[in-house]
């Protein structure tokens, strides 16, 4: 990252650094920063977001852009923000430029600058919790409708911004009660963007669908004993086969990741979060007792294309078998959050030629004059689920290429160079989204009209 910005002596770097100081330096593009500035020090950190200040800012924002707003509170004091700019064939499907308003707490003091000052320094990078994730995304959305305004662009499909809660509390009161409403039916989305992640090379990264956690507690019985008795079948040591178990199926997936022939949310990763066993004593623990029960906890994340079926079977016949004396629980987020839409078909959006949007997004920003990479699926949870799961169209992307990923990180910062271009991608996409109709090659995109 800072190699791009501490050019040594070639006369490339120094053209780059030039037209970068250029396009830095013009009135509007300080008001854009300012402008983003402001929205970052807003504390917004769960688990007390601000959210009445951030509401009154984007609120504000919508009224300089001329759109048409309403804040919706499906659960009092969690406002979700609607804002509407209206296209000249409001029947049409209509575009959803979706992401959350919270951001995840800081540990002050590991930061080099407050976290929510949003100081810039000498290379221009601005530091501030939300920089990445996912703010930056939010305003970019404003500034580049702003600047398709200002040039007398409008719409043909109605364009929808919204701007959400608690996203990084699971978003139950945001975008999970907000895609299960009736404004969202009435809105007739054909496709939502939302977060992505950042990308430390120069093209950017892109999502069409996401993993599914299952949180997993395995909990193992059997005869206590004294500490110094050999015997089979404790708790303890039906636990730590059970361990074992998973420990060696963690490194068969692990493996492949690692032999790079698969990405890491194309993956099962299970990770241990937790292990509760022993008798209490006033120092610690019984040291000479062997326990009667043993419980272990695992972050199992789930990818859209794999098997439930069969990693549940797994679970019951390998990681706690009941003929081991074990039983398990998945937690609340396996009974909520499934690998299927509503139609049983895998959550994930068509990353291809048979998706018009994907060839769209493609397009617009190659028109900008960057790049995306391969498609992957996100390693971990964003409100996009929510729109995948009703079996619409959704992409994570946030337009952070040349940046390293440090979303929940210390010293979350972002280039104020890369957050311009950032701006110029929405408008090249925004732009080609707004305006399509598709081909009338059949009866049905004739009707839709
Ligand atoms: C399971 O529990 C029963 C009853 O306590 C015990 O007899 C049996 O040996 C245990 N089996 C295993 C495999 O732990
Ligand atoms: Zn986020």
């Amino acid at each position: 990252m800072e190699k791009l910005y501490k050019p040594k002596n070639s006369i490339y770097s120094l053209i780059q650094l030039i037209s970068l100081t250029l396009v830095l330096s013009t009135p509007q593009s300080s008001e854009i920063i300012s402008r983003f500035q402001h929205y970052l020090q807003i504390n917004t950190a769960q688990p007390n977001p601000d959210y009445t200040s951030a509401t009154n800012f984007i609120l504000s924002q919508s009224k300089a852009l001329n759109l048409e707003s309403q804040t919706i509170e499906f659960v009092k004091g969690k406002p979700v923000i609607l804002l509407k700019w209206i296209g000249k064939y409001p029947k049409l499907p209509s575009i959803l430029l979706n992401s959350h308003t919270d951001v995840v707490p800081v540990e002050q003091h590991k930061w080099t600058h407050p976290p929510f000052n949003a100081h810039i320094d000498e290379v221009g990078h601005i530091y501030a919790r939300g920089s990445q994730d996912m703010k930056c995304v939010g305003l970019q959305y404003l500034e580049a409708i702003r600047a398709l305004k200002d040039r007398g662009f409008e719409p043909v499909r109605t364009v929808y911004v919204s701007f959400v809660p608690d996203e990084e509390i699971g978003g139950h009161d945001g975008a999970e009660k907000f895609a299960q409403s009736e404004v969202f039916e009435k809105m007739n989305v054909g496709i939502v963007l939302d977060e992505g992640l950042a990308s430390p090379n120069e093209n950017y990264r892109v999502f069409y669908g996401e993993r599914c956690p299952w949180w997993l507690v395995i909990k193992a019985s059997g005869a206590p004993g004294h500490g110094a008795k050999l015997f089979d079948n404790s708790a303890m040591e039906n636990l730590l086969k059970s361990i074992e178990s998973v420990r060696r199926f963690r490194a068969s997936q692990f493996d492949l990741v690692k032999a790079g022939l698969k990405a890491e949310g194309e993956v099962v990763s299970v990770n241990m979060v937790f292990l509760k066993a022993g008798t209490p004593s006033p120092t610690g623990f019984v040291m000479n007792l062997q326990p009667s029960e043993a419980e272990a906890g695992f972050d199992i994340r789930v990818p859209p294309t794999a098997d439930p079926e069969s990693l549940e079977k797994r679970i019951a016949e390998e990681w706690a078998p009941s003929s081991r004396n074990m039983t398990f629980q998945l937690g609340q987020f396996k009974q909520k959050g499934s690998v299927h839409d509503k139609s049983e078909k895998p959550a994930l959006t068509a990353a291809d030629m048979s998706n018009p949007w994907w060839v769209l997004l493609e397009e617009a920003v190659k028109k900008a004059n960057r790049k995306l990479d391969k498609p992957e699926v996100f390693p971990a949870s964003t409100d996009a689920r929510y729109f995948r799961e009703r079996g619409l169209p959704a992409i994570g992307f946030s337009p952070m290429a040349n940046t390293p990923v440090l979303l929940h990180d210390h010293n979350e910062f972002l280039n104020k160079a890369e957050y311009l271009k950032g701006v110029e991608i929405y408008e090249s996409i925004i732009k080609d989204y707004a305006s399509y109709i598709e081909k009338p090659s059949g009866d049905a995109s004739k009707e839709e009209l």
